[in-house]
């Protein structure tokens, strides 16, 4: 059988912002499978700010590669059902995880090391999760938040958390377990609805939108006597308002930098702030904490199944619509994790 499937590739390098035509569906003939390999129908398959950095020639020194034009976009968290197998371990029914998403069809070697091993082939527990939610609090995104406050944040209880981008897929993660664990959490957003979600829905102690008040009067009315850790999503004007804002010994996990994805990088102009306070600033990525992704489901797993801990989705329809859900998470226009539902798979 000469099975055909669709890719979303890229057509040419975005200069400023993203749009629909960098991109395009292409039909291709999916290889035979192979030994070791399997074939998996793709079902849901994620979007994140992050692809924006790889749709250049050369992705940030250190971070994944580039996308290249005219070619598959390997390297994208994706979930699937396995329907033929050649590999030890999966079978055919199986839900998995993989990295080669963007597509319908894929054939995934079983023993391939992707996304630094976040994303190799894994089968996935469908009786205590819904399979979206690999993509969202139980995959990359529960990881980042819980790694980023954990291990860089050094969370200790009784502090004062911001995390920024806080209604997003990581940000909305991120109020929720600090939350959980006794601290006042300080959230920001880019519009009065989030803000409005994040206080009666999630909880959080304060809340502000940057694009009503100057990040900085935000950033004081919600935290008067300042805070302690910094979970920070956008760079820029918000990380120079965190080391104004910071309290002796605080810390700050560098978890992205969003504002500068699609313009120049803004700052910070402040540093000296940090030997000031005895700040700790660190970045850090979400897979290269792998040791601690099955505590992390362990814990928001139960989380999420006794209602203390909450998944929200943005949802876009039919694997054609995936640049635009792009275009519409960097613009601010999703709340929760960004999702393209693939129901179109022939
Ligand atoms: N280190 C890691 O391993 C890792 C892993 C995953 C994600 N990340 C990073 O974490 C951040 C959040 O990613 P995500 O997947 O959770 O995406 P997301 O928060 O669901 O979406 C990104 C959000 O950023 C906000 N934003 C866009 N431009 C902005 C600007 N100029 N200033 C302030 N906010 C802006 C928008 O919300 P508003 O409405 O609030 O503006 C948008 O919804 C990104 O920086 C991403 O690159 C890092």
């Amino acid at each position: 059988m000469n099975l055909m499937g669709r890719q979303v590739q890229v057509r040419s390098y975005p200069q400023g912002p993203v749009r629909r035509e960098h991109f395009e569906v292409v039909d291709v003939p999916i290889d035979p499978v192979g030994p070791g390999e399997v074939l998996v129908r793709n079902t849901w398959t994620s979007v994140d700010p992050g692809l924006r950095l790889r749709l250049r020639e050369a992705a940030p020194e250190g971070y994944f590669v580039a996308f290249p034009l005219h070619a598959a976009m390997d390297g994208i968290m994706t979930i699937g059902e396995v329907v033929e197998s050649r590999a030890e371990g999966f079978k055919v029914g199986d839900v998995v995880w993989h990295a080669l998403g963007w597509r319908d069809y894929a054939v995934v070697d079983a023993s391939a090391v992707q996304l630094s091993g976040l994303g190799t082939l894994r089968t996935l527990d469908i009786s205590i999760a819904e399979p979206q939610w690999y993509l969202g609090a139980l995959g990359g995104m529960g990881l980042t938040a819980y790694a980023g406050l954990w291990v860089v944040g050094a969370l200790k209880g009784g502090e004062t958390v911001w995390v920024s981008a806080a209604a997003g897929a990581v940000g909305s993660l991120a109020v929720q377990i600090a939350k959980l664990h006794g601290n006042r959490v300080v959230a920001s957003a880019g519009s009065e609805d989030k803000v409005r979600w994040l206080l009666d829905d999630l909880q959080v102690d304060a809340a502000f939108s940057y694009r009503s008040a100057e990040v900085r009067t935000g950033l004081k009315a919600a935290a008067p006597e300042g805070i302690d850790v910094y979970f920070d999503c956008v760079g820029g004007d918000h990380l120079e308002a965190a080391l104004d804002g910071m309290r002796r010994g605080g810390r700050v996990a560098i978890c992205g930098s969003i504002s500068e994805y699609e313009s120049e990088p803004a700052g910070p102009r402040n540093l000296f702030l940090a030997v000031a306070k005895d700040l700790t600033i660190r970045g850090f990525r979400g897979s290269s904490n792998l040791d601690l992704l099955d505590t992390m489901q362990t814990e928001l797993g139960t989380a999420l199944a006794d209602g203390r801990l909450r998944q929200r989705e943005t949802v876009f329809d039919g694997l054609t619509s995936a640049p635009d859900a792009l275009i519409e998470v960097i613009a601010g226009r999703t709340t929760g994790k960004t999702l393209v539902h693939i129901t179109d798979a022939r």
